[in-house]
């Protein structure tokens, strides 16, 4: 069995505008040890996705099952969420100052966070297992640095607080959201370094969250592409870069900078109203592929090629797929 998995997730919000639907009938899973990436535009619903699963979203309509390792989250009270939380599923955000307190040292920092959850674990203790995760995510001097206060770090080092932060509890799945993202490309790398080195060592599941293609085609084993609260694509790391099937998918990869003698091609056009959705496939505005059909029904997720493990939300053909490097 997967270490989580998500079963037709719904959530909506109620505002004076209207229903957002912000995640309409998400489904995925997470296999223990491995890094599942979630990418698409700016609001097609990674963070809520995620962040109700970890019964972060409050005052939402939530609907829909998340299995982890047995649990459904989705069900669970707030004391079981709140165990849960940091223990087995650590969390990190792009904005470390958000999650770190300014006003109390990094150490101190850990260990409350070691102790709230291992109450047999003396201070001491507490603190050696603080200083040897900070050396662990590559903290230089982290005996000494143990007692500084979060704004003594550099953006890259300050992520790096994180990450020993919600590495602390050993949980069996990471939850990274842009961890990156406000990074410099070399501290980026930096970072991203950090995680898998502390993935391989402790087997932690990763659900990645990212704008960047370039970060998914390095650290992902699997890849959902999302597009307006919906899944578009789910594909093995490879089926997504070589032999993709939804036309947003490909939109995607036309878009990244780093395609080599390849102009960047943004998408043209922008994602619909999360309260106002259109009939039929939410891309059909801007999919230069969109026919008659598109308009009128939702296509269903389905596989592609007879692989159940890629699956492609759109009318085209099933049987073909298109390289978009070629
Ligand atoms: N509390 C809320 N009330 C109303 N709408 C919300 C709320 N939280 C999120 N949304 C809406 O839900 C949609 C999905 O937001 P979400 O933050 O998940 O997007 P995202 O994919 O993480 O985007 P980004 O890449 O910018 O982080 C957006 O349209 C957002 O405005
Ligand atoms: S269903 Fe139609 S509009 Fe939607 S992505 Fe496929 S071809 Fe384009
Ligand atoms: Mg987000």
């Amino acid at each position: 069995m997967a270490l989580l998995e998500v079963q037709d997730l719904r959530v909506s919000f109620d505002t004076p505008d209207g229903t957002v639907r912000a995640v309409r009938g998400l489904s995925f899973s997470v296999d223990r040890g491995q890094t599942l990436a979630v990418v698409g535009e700016s609001g097609s619903g990674k963070s809520v996705a995620t962040q109700t699963i970890t019964g972060l979203t409050r005052g939402a309509q939530i609907s829909g099952t998340a299995y982890f390792e047995g649990t459904d989250l989705i069900s669970a009270d707030a004391a079981t969420l709140r165990r849960l939380r940091g223990a087995e599923i650590g969390m990190i955000f792009q904005d470390p100052l958000s999650s770190l307190h300014p006003h109390y040292r990094i150490g101190w920092q850990i260990v409350e966070m070691i102790q709230a959850h291992d109450h047999e674990i003396s201070k001491r203790a507490a603190r050696r297992r603080a200083a040897d995760l900070l050396t662990l995510v590559g903290i230089p001097r982290a005996a000494e640095r143990i007692d500084d206060y979060p704004h003594q770090f550099s953006g890259g080092m300050r992520q790096r607080v994180m990450i020993a932060m919600a590495m602390a509890l050993d949980p069996a799945l990471l939850i990274a959201d842009e961890p990156t993202t406000a990074l410099d490309v070399t501290v980026q790398a930096q970072v991203l370094n950090v995680m898998r080195r502390l993935q391989e060592e402790f087997g932690t599941a990763i659900i990645l969250i990212t704008h960047d293609l370039g970060v998914v085609a390095e650290m992902s084993d699997e890849v959902i592409v999302m597009y307006a609260g919906a899944m578009m694509e789910r594909a093995p790391r490879r089926d997504i870069f070589y032999r993709n099937h939804h036309p947003y998918t490909q939109g995607l990869l036309a878009s990244l900078p780093a395609q080599s003698g390849k102009r960047l091609t943004p998408i043209a056009g922008s994602p619909p109203s999360l309260i106002n959705l259109p009939k039929g496939c939410p891309f059909a505005a801007r999919c230069p592929h969109v026919f008659d059909r598109c308009r009128v029904e939702t296509p269903p997720a389905t596989d592609v090629q007879g692989d159940p493990r890629h699956q492609s939300a759109c009318w085209l053909d099933h049987n073909v797929t298109e390289a978009v490097a070629s």
